[in-house]
Formats: C-alpha cells, sequence, structure tokens
C-alpha cells in the first residue's frame, strides 16, 4: 500500500484521516490550522493533504517525532484533493 495512513495506529487515540478531514470541512476559511495536543499528528496530516498550513504542538517527544514523521511524508506526497477554494475576506458588523 503506497499510503500508510490507517495502516496502523501509533498513537492509543490517534484518529482517522477521514474524521479530521471531515473537521475541516467545517472550517472552509481557515487557512492555517491550530492543533495544541497534536498527539500524532492527524490534524497535520488533514491539512497537508488539503494544502492548508499546520501548526501542531505536542508535549510527548516520542509522539511529536511521529507527527513529524507523519506530515512530512503527506506533504511529501502532495495534496490528494483540488485546493479548497478561499473565500475573499469579508467584514462583519454587529448590531449594538
Ligand atoms: C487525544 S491525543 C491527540 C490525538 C491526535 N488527534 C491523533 O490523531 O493522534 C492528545 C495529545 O495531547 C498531548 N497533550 C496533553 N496535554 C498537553 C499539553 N499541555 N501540551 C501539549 N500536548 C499535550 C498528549 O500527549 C496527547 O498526545
Amino acid at each position: 500500500m503506497g499510503n500508510t495512513e490507517g495502516a496502523g495506529k501509533e498513537h492509543p487515540t490517534q484518529k482517522p484521516l477521514p474524521l479530521m478531514l471531515w473537521c475541516l470541512s467545517f472550517l472552509p476559511k481557515a487557512q492555517t490550522i491550530l492543533d495544541h495536543f497534536m498527539g500524532s499528528g492527524t490534524t497535520g496530516v488533514a491539512c497537508a493533504n488539503l494544502g492548508r498550513e499546520f501548526i501542531g504542538i505536542e508535549r510527548e517527544p516520542k509522539y511529536f517525532d511521529i507527527a513529524c514523521r507523519r506530515i512530512a511524508r503527506a506533504q511529501a506526497q502532495g495534496q490528494l484533493l483540488p485546493p479548497e477554494p478561499v473565500a475573499a475576506p469579508e467584514q462583519q458588523t454587529m448590531e449594538l
């Protein structure tokens, strides 16, 4: 199998990649995603697949290294999906 995603968990609570892709679909305007509990980096892998910028924070060096390896591999593979259209910024006002 060329894509090793799904080949086995590297973190006890590792999320499925399709789940994180689905979660990110709720944030179509977010060009940079922050995951401050990165674990094995599934959110970062999803961002690489979608062409989004990613910032990850993980306190366990073992999982940080796993996340970096998974994300680097995903970035090397390039985007699996066409780039998402980015909406033009719009200013919103609040009724006071
Ligand atoms: C539920 S796991 C994340 C799993 C991740 N979504 C994945 O797919 O692999 C939460 C992670 O947050 C890390 N963590 C917990 N407290 C933290 C903290 N204060 N700062 C940074 N990382 C933390 C844990 O080490 C753990 O790896």
